[in-house]
């Protein structure tokens, strides 16, 4: 028999279109970016985290030489606050990225280790967090949970 999934989104042409109270979380995103240590790959990531308690939390990208050993920009900012706000939830998550060979129309997608990662954080604090992703030009798609960007995920059961 034939399943399907099926996973809805918002797009909006320009983020400046999202509820106000995301434009400061885009803004931080973008800001974080420059503190990107990318020497390797010259991409430029940054996410930021809106918490329960309105905190904005901020990662960028952190390379190193033994390549494997460098973490993407959303489980920095998503570690970050496990360890230093253990007690607040994650409400709203938003990723940019910024590089010379990444389009300007195309939007970042989080690798699957961070989609780990951010399936997981929902599920330990039971509570579904909205996902921004936005592109250089400012293009931006949301997902209503960390979920719909990891089906069939590794731990979930139905
Ligand atoms: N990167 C992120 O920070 N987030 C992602 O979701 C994908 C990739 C970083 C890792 C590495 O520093 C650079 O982008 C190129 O892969």
């Amino acid at each position: 028999m034939k399943h399907e999934y099926k996973v809805s989104y918002q797009r909006f042409d320009n983020w400046k279109e999202l509820p106000i109270e995301d434009h400061e979380l885009v803004d931080r995103a973008y800001e974080v970016c420059k503190s990107a240590y990318a020497p390797y790959s010259k991409f430029h990531v940054g996410a930021s985290l809106r918490m329960t308690n309105y905190e904005i939390i901020t990662g960028s990208n952190q390379e190193n030489i033994a390549y494997p050993s460098g973490l993407c920009a959303e489980r920095v900012a998503l570690f970050y606050a496990g360890a230093n706000l253990p007690n607040e939830k994650v409400q709203t998550l938003c990723v940019v990225a910024k590089g010379d060979l990444l389009p300007i129309e195309k939007i970042l997608s989080p690798c699957g280790a961070c989609r780990q990662v951010m399936l997981e954080t929902e599920v330990r604090q039971n509570l579904k967090y909205r996902i921004i992703l936005v592109s250089q030009n400012g293009v931006a798609i949301v997902f209503n949970s960390a979920e719909d960007l990891l089906p069939l995920a590794f731990g979930i059961t139905d």
